[in-house]
């Protein structure tokens, strides 16, 4: 039997109480090294407009963009679940365009599309799934509605944002979606949504008691410097082992050690004389 992640074996997870690893990846390389390590799901998240693009925010991401992304990150992918961001207003624009939109992701090798938000998707959901669609919820912080929110605030502290969570969370659950990311909540509301679910909850600055846990792996990774929300844990200084490799590289052509002699190819002497 394959070893590949799927849908079933992430509810399996679930009733055992074990944990869900979830990172991003954009490109053939590092989906190969997150896969290889062994997370659970990969995320071709909207985040590479930040990350990639350098974007200030995740709404200028196209489905184009993430079409793009997605047939990279398939190349490196061989267990993990792939999931692709459906992008800001690509679920805004009418029924057909957002299956048609899915469905590309889809074509370009992801297993499933993640789309942000509650009000107003469930008809959506309920059709993607029709298609053959597997749906990942994501409420909380959804930075797609970063102007609504006015910034990166962290969600449900009231009591009548906690029910409204709850509330999306448990529809979400009825549409069909066979998980939620849980962005920037309490880590207390989230434990409450992820005891009333059946589904996984994956949380990305929610607290221990979300089913699985997501982080962009650019941050995780230390490679990233301008943004440090609360919530990640940097495993590695990437950055500065880059900035030192390459400050090294520099060097050494500017004092003409490299190339050396193990780093050049020899013509065959014979040639070289008849030229
Ligand atoms: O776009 C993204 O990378 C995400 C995760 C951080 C959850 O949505």
């Amino acid at each position: 039997m394959s070893d590949n992640m799927t849908i079933s074996r992430l509810e399996g997870m679930k009733s055992r109480g074990e944990k869900i690893s979830a990172l991003t990846a954009y490109d053939y390389t590092f989906a190969r090294l997150v896969d290889a390590a062994g997370a659970d799901i990969v995320l071709v998240g909207d985040s590479l407009g930040m990350v990639f693009n350098g974007e200030e925010n995740t709404l200028r991401v196209t489905v184009d963009d993430i079409a793009y992304h997605v047939k990279a990150v398939r190349k490196g992918i061989g267990r993990a679940l792939l999931v692709a961001d459906m992008p800001f207003l690509s679920c805004h624009l009418g029924m057909d365009k957002a299956l048609e939109s899915a469905g590309r992701l889809i074509f370009e090798g992801a297993e499933a599309v993640k789309i942000e938000g509650c009000d107003g998707l469930l008809e959506i959901i309920g059709k993607m799934l029709t298609a053959g669609i597997p749906v990942m919820g994501h409420i909380g912080l959804t930075p797609q509605s970063i102007h609504k929110f006015g910034g990166f605030k962290i969600q449900g502290r009231r009591e009548e944002a906690a029910r409204r969570l709850i509330d999306e969370a448990l529809k979400l659950e009825q549409a069909g979606v066979f998980s939620i990311v849980l962005e920037c909540v309490p880590e207390d509301l989230a434990a409450r949504i992820t005891e009333k679910l059946n589904i996984p909850t994956i949380g990305i600055g929610a607290g221990p008691a979300c089913d699985g846990q997501i982080l962009v792996t650019a941050d995780l990774l230390g490679l990233q410097t301008e943004f440090k929300p609360k919530f990640v844990k940097k495993y590695a200084d990437l950055a500065s082992v880059v900035k030192k490799a390459v400050g090294s590289y520099i060097e050494e052509i500017k004092t003409g050690a490299f190339p050396d002699e193990q780093h050049c190819y020899q013509s065959s002497p014979k040639h070289l004389k008849a030229i």
